[in-house]
């Protein structure tokens, strides 16, 4: 659920109050990034590497950084204060801002659109965690740049319905026989002992939450490897995993309707994930940037 203040191009304010231009470039072609960044305890989590990445988005949509990692990181503080803290989650979005009229090749000098808002974070459900949740597969349909955290989300949206009216939680996304990723995680694939995950490219969102997989599982002295995974490596796994900032990490345990791992979250994933409460708690207190 979103929390009451939101901040707005420099200010903060009712949500249910702020107004931005039917003519933003967000509205009328998707012309926007954005980034999620968990918050627990009032800590924002992995805010350096959200904000590396939110540059990069838009160095790959050609604009500059409208605020400093530092003016950002008060922005984060502000909102966490002036939403009474706790666990919850920041939504930030830059548009390329609003110009009179509709042109594909933009205006010079547009102001950006500063957004940002809190949502609360919802504990993960007891069902979550001990049973896992189901996953279907599709053909990959999105665009050629999906490194970049664009707002333009049509197609995953539509991939993410698939899943929802399979009564599935996540649509994992197949290409030329390969993984990519799901509709909004990182998929993780475990075999024999060993956590794979597809290399960062142009075709995959480089996942933070994956990062801290990989992080978490050299402490647990547990390998990963970022290499492609075909289609039947993902079929014929031990164990899947979904990871993303507003969950961390989700076991799947039905693909396409058969069982994964017996139908229940296995070893890894309860030592992995295990490990990544513990990291989320000890960070605590600790200065976010
Ligand atoms: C397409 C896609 N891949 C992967 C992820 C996971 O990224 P992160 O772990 O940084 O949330 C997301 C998160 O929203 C996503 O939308």
């Amino acid at each position: 659920m979103p929390l009451p203040i939101c901040y707005l191009n420099g200010d903060y304010l009712p949500l249910t109050e702020a107004r931005v231009s039917p003519l933003d470039r967000a509205f009328l072609f998707g012309d926007a990034v954005y980034e999620v960044v968990p918050v627990y305890a009032a800590r924002p989590f992995r805010l350096r590497e959200h904000l590396d990445r939110l540059d990069r988005s838009l160095a790959g949509i050609r604009m500059h950084a409208p605020l400093t990692h530092a003016e950002w990181g008060q922005v984060c503080q502000e909102l966490v204060a002036r939403n009474s803290g706790g666990d919850l989650y920041l939504y930030i979005q830059i548009t390329r801002g609003a110009e009179f009229g509709r042109n594909h090749a933009w205006g010079a000098d547009l102001t950006p659109t500063l957004f940002a808002y809190a949502s609360a974070l919802e504990p993960l459900s007891a069902q979550l965690l001990d049973r896992g949740v189901a996953a279907i597969t599709a053909a990959d349909t999105r665009w050629a740049r999906r490194d970049i955290k664009s707002t333009a989300l049509l197609a995953n949206v539509l991939l993410k319905k698939l899943a929802a009216d399979a009564g599935a939680y996540e649509t994992i996304l197949l290409e030329n026989g390969e993984l990519t990723e799901g509709s909004s995680t990182t998929v993780h694939v475990i075999k024999d002992g060993v956590i794979h995950t597809p290399p960062n490219g142009h075709h995959i969102l480089p996942g933070t939450t994956r990062d801290v997989v990989t992080e978490l599982a050299a402490r647990l002295s547990v390998q990963s490897k970022s290499d492609s995974i075909s289609e039947s490596q993902l079929r014929a796994a031990d164990e899947i995993w979904l990871a993303f900032s507003t969950r961390g990490v989700l076991a799947v345990t039905t693909l396409d309707g058969r069982a994964v791992a017996g139908a229940a979250p296995g070893p890894m994933f309860k030592r992995l994930n295990r490990a990544f409460d513990s990291y989320a708690r000890e960070l605590a207190g600790t200065p976010p940037l």
